[in-house]
């Protein structure tokens, strides 16, 4: 067909454009499957008329299985970059209603090349994902492809903020695309997450399992802890990405978006002089305490479903974005395990790969005690903690709050780990063990041998406390740099935070460290 006039190349580029998008029936089975198609989705996620679609016109190049009579526009996936809040983003978006979002060797091209658009510019990259796997037509094209991706996402790693939302399948070793980025969104009812299918699983080990129960948003969530977010509604899951991308920095060489705070930095609150209770068996929230300090009460947090002993998650702090890690004292009494070890170290790492201060906020009574625990190796999970601790190099501030026991104290950014402020409320107990524990070791035989031995286990108990049970044996050595009204703590951290703006610090050189993983 020869076009003459521009008039015609025209509308000739309109019919292209909306063929790719109009395989009606698909698309209809798409809506009733209640899910959005992929230009549905990048256009509901990205600023209106932001965005700029690549590569429109690709076609595959395959010829087996009669894919030579069906070459859509476009091929599987839709790729291109626009603006979230006004901050350029890569993105694309597999569309489930050509070949099922299979991704052959021009989807995948496709996707290296936005990849590769978003490092080169230092933009955050957003995979929308929908899609039955590698292309089978296309054989081990399509398994290539997949390298390429993984390749880049490992390239990008720490450079560029990577999300994935998984709106649809994601199967087989298309997982590890997602799982390479920094987080993970999912889509209730509708985005699922495995390794292998429930057929799979049945033909093999004979186990029955349904795909949501398999992999859906809630398992991914609260059990695997693959994921990072849940959401109601694809529309949901945009505002999280767009609330979350709002703390974060284009690329590592860029701070955090500043944003002028409305919330007074002297403000103080007499509400945490009370929270912690007396009775040191007695659990409370520890988001009441983070929440009353960041500005606003805003905390943005993250994996809130799962490993629910430490809580991790971006605020503000003077308008400065923070990342916060807090033992929680209302879940497993704040242990630490092998969970919430691996999920702080992640994070940890996350904070620092991007700029971002860490503040944490400890109430430890030690690790989680148990064979479970032993056998599942929390040694080499809590080891990981304790790296990601020692090795950040962006502003750590510390806030004691109460118990600080044993190895667990260490690791919960001690000064030891070259934490910047280490404050402590007069509540902290800061020792090797609590007291029951400690007071049974220490003076056994003196208790057996009492004539009263309940009566002397209390008299040692008290004695024991008053000597360790308090933060002032570590605050007269320097391990505890100022003990805090609790009321203080927001006033207090900002005057630091404002110190630590222009910390510099650098680790040994070397091609990089052996985190324990
Ligand atoms: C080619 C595929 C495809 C695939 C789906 N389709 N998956 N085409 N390669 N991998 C096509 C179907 O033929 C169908 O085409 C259309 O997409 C929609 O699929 P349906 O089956 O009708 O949809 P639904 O019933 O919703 O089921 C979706 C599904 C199922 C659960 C994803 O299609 C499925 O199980 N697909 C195979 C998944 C899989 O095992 N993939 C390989 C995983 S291993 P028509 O023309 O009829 O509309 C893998 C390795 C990656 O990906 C390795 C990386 C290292």
């Amino acid at each position: 067909m020869l076009l003459s006039t521009t008039a015609e190349k025209i509308a000739d580029l309109r019919e292209r454009q909306k063929n790719a998008d109009t395989d009606l029936q698909a698309t209809q089975k798409q809506h009733d499957r209640g899910k959005l198609t992929a230009r549905e989705r990048i256009h509901a996620l990205l600023d209106p008329e932001s965005f700029s679609e690549l590569d429109a016109m690709a076609v595959h190049r395959s010829n087996n299985f009669g894919m030579d009579k069906r070459k859509p526009l476009g091929d599987g996936v839709v790729t291109g970059h626009g603006t979230i809040d006004g901050r350029p983003v890569c993105v694309f978006a597999q569309d489930f209603t050509i070949f099922g979002g299979s991704l052959g060797e021009v989807v995948a091209e496709k996707i290296c090349k936005v990849q590769d658009l978003a490092l080169r510019m230092g933009v955050p990259c957003i995979g929308i994902n929908d899609s039955g796997g590698a292309r089978i037509q296309e054989g081990v094209a399509s398994l290539a492809g997949y390298g390429e991706i993984f390749y880049r996402n490992v390239l990008s790693s720490g450079v560029i903020p990577q999300f994935s939302v998984i709106t649809g399948p994601c199967a087989g070793g298309a997982v590890y695309s997602p799982a390479l980025t920094d987080f993970i969104f999912m889509v209730q009812g509708i985005g699922q997450m495995y390794i292998t299918g429930p057929d799979v699983i049945k033909t093999v080990t004979g186990e029955e399992v349904g795909f949501d129960e398999l992999g859906g948003a809630g398992i991914h969530n609260s059990r695997s802890g693959v994921a990072h977010f849940a959401a109601e509604s694809e529309q949901a899951c945009f505002d999280q990405i767009r609330t979350l991308l709002s703390f974060l920095p284009a690329n590592n060489m860029e701070d955090p978006p500043y944003i002028p705070p409305d919330d007074d930095p002297q403000r103080t609150d007499d509400r945490l002089n009370t929270l912690v209770p007396d009775n040191p068996r007695r659990p409370y929230d520890i988001n009441a305490v983070i929440e009353s300090v960041v500005d606003d009460g805003f905390f943005f947090e993250i994996q809130s479903m799962w490993a629910r002993n430490i809580v991790i998650g971006l605020a503000r702090l003077d308008g400065h974005v923070v990342g916060v890690v807090a033992n929680q004292p209302n879940y497993l009494a704040g242990t630490l395990d092998i969970d919430s070890s691996v999920k702080g170290a992640r994070f940890i790492r996350f904070c620092d790969a991007f700029n971002i201060p860490i503040i944490s906020f400890v109430d430890v009574p030690g690790f989680l005690p148990g064979t479970q625990q032993e056998y599942g190796g929390i040694i080499r999970h809590g080891a990981k903690l304790l790296y990601a601790y020692c090795e950040a190099t962006v502003p750590k501030l510390t806030v004691i709050t109460r118990k600080a026991y044993g190895g667990a104290y260490i690791v919960m950014s001690s000064k030891h780990l070259r934490s910047d402020f280490n404050f402590s409320w007069p509540t902290a107990e800061i020792a090797v063990m609590g007291v029951d524990a400690a007071v049974g070791i220490i003076f056994r035989r003196e208790i057996t041998e009492a004539a009263d031995p309940a009566t002397r286990r209390t008299e040692l108990s008290e004695e024991y406390q008053r000597r360790f049970s308090n933060p002032y044996v570590a605050a007269e050595r320097g391990f505890v740099d100022t003990v805090i009204e609790p009321s203080q703590t927001r006033p207090e951290l900002i005057r630091a935070l404002r110190l630590s703006r222009t910390k510099r610090q650098s680790l040994p050189p070397r091609k990089h460290g052996n985190i324990p993983l």
